[in-house]
């Protein structure tokens, strides 16, 4: 299993796909011997999915932002970055820009764009100043402004807009909205932003990581990526890995690697559970860890937060759970109100003052919340409460101290 890893303990190696060589430009000079078409038919034979979490296939996506009419299109890649956990699109964003901008570039010529804007998460400001330097870089290069590379008509050009601090801005129209300079909270859908997204306009939103694969696809062919990973999830994956283990950091591996393979691969000992897809992914016991990281079993954007055997679980919840608490927009019901009542009832549980029954209504509300919730954030804020409450039932259910565990 090959892997690549950015931590302070191992040096930098190359991964299968992703993390295979590149130089600027390459993939920029070959789209301008290709057709949209040829370029959408290669992305259907690669089968493959946004890594932005929800997993909508991108050829899909192109294809139909490519279809509307509009005088103006916008390519947007989303580098929010705000599922705790997650840290996987800055090492791209600053190991790799090429790859990233090299594939806005190809979605602005694929979907007929002339205009691409990086959402960069706020906190990543200190990579403002060199991606800006890096676009000029480009610019001079002619990869990007007018007539790219001397192809008449291909106008395309980048800005960075700075994102505002919301975990919800990351959802893509409550990105739209940010960038519009209002408030960043989700619109209702449709209409989708293929139709009507930034300014009215057909936009196409990407994550960071689906652009740098779109990069190595037009290189090498969609073929070629589909024999990486499984039948429905092709390609490799990169995943932010943190918590209880030797050596955290950014691994690239094929879609379908079991959990405790990779266990084994980051040095993680006496682990009792894995956060797998962040704080609004799942939780998973010991006893669940010859599943494995594929569309097929658990799918995930890539966030890894690994508690080994003295972590309190009850304790992990409430973490997630007032995260969400936090994060909520408030917009809607469910989400607002839901997420407060789970945060209640775990801090009834560490005071010892629940019964079950009640705490089986608090899961039937998470049900409810997960599929009346207007936007991905209430829709998933109830899963880490409904897996480590099941998953770790015994532990969580018989704590000492009348519910306290004393931390
Ligand atoms: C609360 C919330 C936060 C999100 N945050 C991000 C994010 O930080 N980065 C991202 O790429 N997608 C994020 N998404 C998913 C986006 O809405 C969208 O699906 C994605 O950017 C599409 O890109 P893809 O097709 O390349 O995956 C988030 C969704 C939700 C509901
Ligand atoms: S689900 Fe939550 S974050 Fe999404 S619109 Fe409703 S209140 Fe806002």
């Amino acid at each position: 299993m090959e892997a690549i890893i950015f931590n302070p303990k191992e040096k930098r190696r190359s991964g299968p796909v992703i993390f295979s060589e590149y130089k600027r430009g390459d993939a920029i000079r070959k789209i301008l011997t290709m057709s949209r078409e040829d370029i959408l038919f290669e992305l259907k034979d690669s089968k493959l999915k946004g890594r932005g979490g929800a997993g909508f296939p991108t050829s899909t996506k192109w294809m139909l932002t490519a279809a509307a009419k509009s005088d103006k299109k916008f390519i947007v890649c989303n580098a929010d970055e705000g599922e705790p956990g997650t840290f996987k699109d800055r090492v791209l964003l600053s190991e790799y820009p090429e790859l990233v901008f090299d594939g806005m570039v190809i979605g602005g010529y694929t979907i007929g764009a002339q205009q691409g804007i990086l959402y960069l998460r706020g906190e990543y400001e200190y990579l403002l100043k060199p991606l800006e330097d890096y676009l000029e870089e480009m610019r001079k290069d002619n990869l990007l402004g007018n007539n790219i590379l001397g192809k008449e008509g291909f106008n395309f050009d980048i800005y960075i807009v700075l994102g505002s601090g919301a975990y919800v801005c990351g959802e893509e129209t409550a990105l739209i909205e940010s960038l519009e300079g209002h408030r960043g909270e989700p619109r209702n859908r449709p209409p989708y932003p293929i139709n009507t997204g930034y300014l009215g306009k057909p936009t196409c939103v990407n994550n960071v990581e689906t652009l740098c694969a779109v990069t190595h696809i037009v290189m090498k062919g969609g073929s070629w990526f589909a024999k990486f990973g499984t039948d429905k999830s092709t390609g490799s994956k990169l995943f932010s890995v943190s918590g209880d283990c030797e050596k955290p950091g950014v691994y690239e591996l094929p879609w379908g690697t079991k959990v405790s393979e990779l266990l084994e691969l980051v040095g993680a000992k006496n682990t009792k559970a894995v956060q797998i897809g962040g704080a609004s992914g799942i939780c998973i016991p010991k006893s669940q860890f010859d599943r494995t990281i594929a569309y097929e079993d658990i799918p995930t954007g890539g966030s890894i937060i690994i508690f080994n055997e003295s972590r309190d679980m009850l304790h992990v919840l409430k973490n997630f759970m007032e995260f969400f608490v936090e994060e909520s927009c408030g917009q809607c019901t469910p989400c607002r109100i839901g997420n407060y009542k789970l945060l209640e009832g775990v801090e009834m549980i560490e005071r010892g003052e629940y019964t079950f029954s009640y705490i089986n209504k608090l899961k039937d509300l998470g049900r409810t919340m997960q599929v009346t919730s207007k936007c991905g954030l209430g829709q998933s804020s109830p899963n880490p409460f409904i897996s480590i409450l099941e998953n770790f039932r015994d532990e969580i259910f018989n704590r000492p101290n009348g519910g306290r565990n004393g931390r």
